[in-house]
This record gives structure tokens, C-alpha cells and sequence, in this order.
């Protein structure tokens, strides 16, 4: 993958070695059975192997690296966040939601199969998901699966991404006007949450306890707003090609986004600003939190 921004080699390599290990986490997980449940599974591959960046379990694999978590407990894990992501995605395309037809740069799920079938393929990602985290394999430790459990279905949720996918569906609904400080918020909920939960689960696996953990939040929080604001930004002007998904849609669609409360340059500017601010969150670590590092400056600067 072409990377832009500091240590772009390295963090090429990095993605593309967590690219290649989510992959085989999900293959091995989703055998096709010779039964008529085949058409599910089938379907649970097309939108889980292959195609996406794997953002989130690149930053759960790189902060657990940096407490001496085992590679494979932190891919499981990291492979579980990357479920509930491949999930929402699924949903997020359907017609009922911003009905998309292009998606990791192939059909979305409900063109290739049907839309029962796509409803069913999320439904089962998001059960897979804490089936992973709650298998000893995972962790030995039923107080650490528990903890991991807890952060990924927060995450998802009300309180996460379901939250604030609701918040983004209402954005056009007559009588509903979002102020920054709402944008913000439904941002926060809907990427922010898988995005601070891939970090915060690093550090669970890594036995860090919670006081040991808020520069860590703090890093997650800067990097998970600015990350959709990379996202809204590449709607407005980015390479359909490159980012493998239909662009152009949001404004049409009524989607409240930093870009079209402040404009494209002033929302480019702001998550900028807090990338800066997420590395200086990172200033009592040393080169063990440059993947972390990079990672943050590829949010802003990528074209996919
Ligand atoms: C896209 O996420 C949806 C958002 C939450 C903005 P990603 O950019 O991480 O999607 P991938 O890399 O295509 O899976
Ligand atoms: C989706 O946001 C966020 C999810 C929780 C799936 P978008 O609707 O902006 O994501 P894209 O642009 O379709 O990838
Ligand atoms: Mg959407
Ligand atoms: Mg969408
Ligand atoms: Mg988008």
C-alpha cells in the first residue's frame, strides 16, 4: 500500500503484515460448511477477507506490542474489533441506510448476494466477535476477557457505533440541526468508539490498568475524530478508485459532517491539529509508540 506521512515504509509494512494476519484469523474461523447455511459464511468472507486498511486492529496489535502482549492474543482481539467494523459497513451500505453499491473496491454484499443475506452475514460478524474475545485462547484470564468484552460491546452499541449511526441516519430529518459540539459527538460515536476500543483493548490484554491508561484515551480520542473527518473529507475530494467506495454522496444524502459545518480547508486544518495533539499525548513513550505515531499521521493524510 502507498503510505504518506513520517516512517512511510515502516508503517506500509506494518499494515501490510496486520493485512495479511486478519485474513488468515477470519479464514480460519469461517470454514464453509456443506450445508445451506454455506450461502452465510460465503458471504461473511466476501466482506471480512480482503479489502480493508485493518486501521483498528493495527492500532489494537501496536498497542499491545508495546506492553509485551502475545502477537497472535492481540490479533485474535484485534480480528473481533475488525468483525463489529466489517459488520457496520455491511449494514451501513445497505438501501434502507446510505444504500452503496461499491465497497473494499468490489459489489457491496447486498448487490452480490441479497439484502437477507447481508443482514444475516452483520448479524453473525457481530456474534463472532465476542465469541473470539471470549475464548481462553484469547486471554488465560477470565477477569482481562471480561474487561475486552465489555470495552467491544460498549463500543458497538448504544453508546457506540449503533448510537451514533443513529445519529447520522436522523441528521436529515426535519427539526434536526447538529452545532459542532453534536457533530462532534455523533463522530465520537459512530468511528471514535471501534477506534478507541482497538487502543484500549492493547492495553487491557497488556494488563495496563485504567489510571495507567488515559494518555492512551486521550491519544484515541484525537485520532478517532480526526480519522472521520479524513473520511468526510476524502467524500468531498477524494479518488473513488483509490478509496474503493462511492464518493460524493454525503452532502446529497443530508450528512452533517465537520466539512459541511466549516468547509473543507478549516476541517483539514482541525484534524491536523488533532493528530499533532494525539502524538503529543504519546510524549512518555519513546520509539516504541512509533507505529502509534505514524499511524496517527496516516489517518489524516491517506487517500483511501
Ligand atoms: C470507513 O472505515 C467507515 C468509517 C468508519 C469512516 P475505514 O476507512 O476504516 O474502512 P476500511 O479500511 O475500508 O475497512
Ligand atoms: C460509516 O460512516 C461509519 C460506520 C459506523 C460504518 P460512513 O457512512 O461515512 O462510512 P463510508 O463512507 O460509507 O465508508
Ligand atoms: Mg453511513
Ligand atoms: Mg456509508
Ligand atoms: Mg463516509
Amino acid at each position: 500500500m502507498n503510505v504518506v506521512g513520517i516512517d512511510g515504509d515502516v508503517l506500509g509494512d506494518a499494515l501490510a503484515r496486520v493485512q495479511r494476519d486478519v485474513d488468515s484469523v477470519f479464514d480460519a474461523f469461517l470454514p464453509v460448511p456443506g450445508d445451506t447455511r454455506a450461502r452465510l459464511i460465503e458471504a461473511m468472507r466476501y466482506a471480512a477477507i480482503g479489502g480493508g486498511k485493518r486501521v483498528r486492529p493495527l492500532l489494537l496489535v501496536s498497542t499491545a506490542e508495546m506492553f509485551g502482549v502475545d502477537r497472535d492474543a492481540a490479533l485474535r482481539a484485534g480480528t473481533a474489533v475488525e468483525a463489529i467494523h466489517c459488520y457496520s459497513l455491511i449494514h451501513d451500505d445497505l438501501p434502507c441506510m446510505d444504500d452503496d453499491d461499491l465497497r473494499h473496491g468490489k459489489a457491496t454484499l447486498h448487490k452480490t448476494y441479497d439484502e437477507a443475506t447481508a443482514v444475516l452475514a452483520g448479524d453473525a460478524l457481530h456474534a463472532l466477535a465476542f465469541e473470539i474475545l471470549a475464548d481462553p485462547e484469547t486471554s488465560p484470564d477470565p477477569f482481562t476477557r471480561s474487561e475486552l468484552i465489555q470495552t467491544l460491546g460498549q463500543a458497538s452499541g448504544m453508546n457506540g457505533m449503533a448510537g451514533g449511526q443513529m445519529m447520522d441516519m436522523v441528521a436529515d430529518e426535519e427539526g434536526v440541526e447538529y452545532d459542532l459540539s453534536a457533530v462532534t459527538r455523533l463522530q465520537q460515536l459512530k468511528t471514535g468508539a471501534l477506534l478507541a476500543a482497538s487502543v484500549e483493548m492493547g492495553a487491557i490484554l497488556g494488563h495496563i490498568p485504567p489510571e495507567g491508561r488515559s494518555h492512551l484515551r486521550a491519544y484515541a480520542r484525537d485520532i478517532g475524530l480526526a480519522f472521520q473527518i479524513a473520511d468526510d473529507l476524502l467524500d468531498v475530494s477524494g479518488d473513488e478508485g483509490k478509496a474503493g467506495k462511492a464518493l460524493r454522496k454525503d452532502a446529497g444524502q443530508g450528512k452533517q459532517t465537520f466539512v459541511t459545518l466549516m468547509g473543507a480547508d478549516k476541517a483539514r486544518e482541525q484534524a491536523r491539529a488533532l493528530i499533532d495533539q494525539a502524538i503529543a499525548h504519546l510524549g512518555s513513550h519513546g520509539r516504541e509508540a512509533d507505529t502509534l505515531r505514524a499511524l496517527a499521521r496516516f489517518i489524516v493524510e491517506r487517500d483511501r
